[in-house]
């Protein structure tokens, strides 16, 4: 046989040659100040900082893009400013936490933790015209141990939503919560996972990698019940989506596992050792730039409970190189994707139903914000505050 004969049907076909530029999609990944998801992010209130870690000490804080310092200032009230100083500009990172703020280790102005200069030490009479200059901040609140930030519009600052999950902790338990990067694959080591958010919150609504990538590719990393492909239902739920994924064990008993996206971000995932019952805990996938994103989790936990259980084996940190490549999980697979996806590139097929939706839902509440609306799971009712959560593994008796 002549070797142009062999080659022939595949010379016919494209190669990697001559292909067109490769594009993220910005809308949905891009979160600077002025984006459209950026101004949709704006929006909502966003877990930042674990409670107990914010001291009297100033720490960097990276968010939607922006630069800040978080702190608590001496009478225990938690402050988020910008980190450059309003007066020329040193950071914050250096000043020093006092009674009423943060004081600039350059000039020593203070401000407080709303953004007010309260004293300008190198001027007549402590700054005549200190009212003038205002640090840019952001309102906080606290709840279930997390820091919540504001970072929208003043005047559409929505009520920070409560979870009924949350809000049930009986005697005997407690709510736990981490800012690591675990449930996307890391540990417990690491805080930011060097991707694009939305990487994360849409690998949510994405069941068949669990079959896959957790179960037969890299062994079983949760539980041997997810090797069986599941029966997959999508749908939309009160304030972002969900799916059904139904299977039939080996062993005769029938399972629908509820796993939910909401707006902006928020992932709900059932145990992943297929515990029967409701979801104990909410996350959040929470962009720090375009580039990186940050998880948070709150979970109701029996009060002895003293940290997430590791999965089998070594901790992504102390994994060889080899190791992530014999055995990648979450994070091998969505940093895998890239600083952002390219999906100009994709070939989305049937299995990615929910992936289309969740892009979808999202584009059309990033639209929502452009014209002015609400998005969904902005409340301003106090008697919609409280967010019902109804993932779970439910086993059919
Ligand atoms: S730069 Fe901060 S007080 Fe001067
Ligand atoms: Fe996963």
């Amino acid at each position: 046989m002549s070797l142009s004969t062999v080659d022939a049907p595949n010379r016919a076909r494209a190669t990697g040659y001559g292909r067109k530029p490769s594009t993220h999609d910005a809308t949905m990944t891009e979160v600077g100040p002025g984006t459209p998801l950026g101004e949709f992010m704006r929006r909502y209130w966003h877990p930042v900082a674990l409670s107990e870690k914010v001291k009297d000490i100033p720490q960097k804080l990276r968010l939607l893009g922006e630069d800040l310092v978080i702190f608590r200032d001496r009478q225990g009230r938690p402050g988020l400013l910008h980190a450059r100083c309003a007066h020329r500009g040193t950071t914050l990172y250096y000043g020093r936490v006092e009674e009423n703020g943060i004081r600039c280790c350059y000039h020593g102005w203070l401000f407080d933790v709303e953004g007010r200069c309260l004293e300008q030490p190198c001027e007549a009479d402590g700054g005549r015209s200190r009212d003038r200059v205002i640090q840019p901040w952001y309102p906080l609140q606290e709840r279930y141990g997390l820091v919540w930030a504001y970072m929208g519009p003043p005047d559409k600052q929505p009520l920070l939503p409560h979870w009924d999950t949350l809000e049930a902790v009986s005697p005997g338990e407690k709510i736990y919560v981490t800012g690591s990067s675990f449930g996307a694959g890391g540990d417990d080591t690491i805080e930011i996972v060097p991707c694009n958010w939305l990487q994360d919150w849409e690998n949510i609504m994405d069941p068949f990698h669990i079959p896959i990538l957790h179960t037969s590719f890299s062994g079983v990393q949760f539980v041997p019940e997810f090797g069986v492909m599941p029966q997959v239902h999508w749908e939309h739920a009160p304030t972002g989506m969900q799916y059904t994924a139904y299977r039939k064990l080996d062993d005769g008993r029938e399972v629908d596992r509820v796993t939910l996206a909401l707006f902006p971000h928020v992932r709900i995932v059932p145990s992943v050792q297929l515990a029967p019952g409701p979801a104990m805990g909410i996350g959040w996938v929470v962009p720090v730039d375009d580039t990186n994103f940050r998880l948070f989790h709150a979970m109701r936990v029996p009060e002895g409970f003293n940290g997430m259980p590791r999965l089998p084996g070594k901790k992504w940190s102390e994994k060889s190189e080899e190791e992530h490549q014999r055995f990648p999980g979450d994070w091998e697979a969505q940093v895998g994707q890239g600083p952002i996806s390219l999906h100009s590139e994709e070939n989305l097929a049937g299995s990615d139903k929910g992936i289309v939706m969740l892009r979808r839902l999202l584009k059309q509440q990033i639209k929502i914000v452009e014209e002015g609306g609400d998005p969904l799971g902005v409340i301003y009712d106090p008697a919609q505050q409280v967010m019902k959560v109804s993932a779970g593994n439910f086993f059919k008796t």
